[in-house]
């Protein structure tokens, strides 16, 4: 696809492309893994959707991640053409055709909400859905009724700021992995800090 034609969303400035910290990936890993087997289980079909990575520069922060709790079988998909994801294509238009146990990633904050519902399509029923959010992602009168009908079954909350760039500067947004469960809407969350 020529550069004129291309979306503008397929360049790293304009996709909200940030990289997570990987470190702070397997801590969440470990604290979840203390109290669900979803990673532990054999031949188990993990997608990240919005992969990130940047080539010959950054690696794809989860599955890095999860390589280091033993996982090293992760679809990959990422709208950027220079991302590292196996797969280069929108993925709120794409089809993934097979279902997946788990979908985690760090979505783009402006398209989280649509990200979270289609990766709740895209999982088998009881799958999960793992997304890092900022801890504000629960407030807002137009968020109401996404959490009425979606209501996350945990809530691990990163009590150290999180640095997203190469100069390890943060900003005052507290962030959570938010972790979803296919056809299973409770009144509460679960919340802990970590
Ligand atoms: C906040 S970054 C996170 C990257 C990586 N998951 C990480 O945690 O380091 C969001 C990523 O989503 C990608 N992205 C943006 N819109 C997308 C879409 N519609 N479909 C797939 N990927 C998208 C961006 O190119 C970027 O790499």
């Amino acid at each position: 696809m020529s550069s004129t034609n291309r979306s503008k969303a397929r360049d790293s400035h304009t996709s909200d492309y940030y990289k997570t910290p990987i470190d702070q990936i397997v801590k969440f890993l470990k604290e979840f893994n203390k109290h669900e087997d979803v990673f532990i289980k054999p031949y188990i079909k993990i997608l990240d959707c919005c992969a990130g990575g940047l080539i010959e520069k950054d690696l794809m922060s989860y599955p890095e991640a999860l390589k280091q709790i033993g996982i090293h079988n992760v679809d990959t998909i990422d709208i950027r053409e220079d991302s590292l994801a196996d797969i280069k294509v929108d993925y709120l238009t794409y089809d993934c055709k097979n279902k997946y146990d788990v979908i985690i990633t760090n979505p783009p904050f402006s398209i989280a909400e649509d990200i979270i519902k289609k990766a709740l399509d895209d999982v088998k029923d009881n799958g999960w859905v793992i997304m890092l959010l900022r801890l504000n992602f629960f407030e807002g009168k137009s968020r109401k009724d996404f959490w009425l009908d979606n209501m996350a079954k945990y809530s691990f909350v990163h009590s150290k700021r999180m640095s997203f760039t190469d100069n390890g500067g943060t900003d005052s947004v507290a962030y959570m992995h938010c972790v979803f469960q296919k056809s299973y809407n409770p009144e509460f969350c679960k919340l802990k800090v970590i």
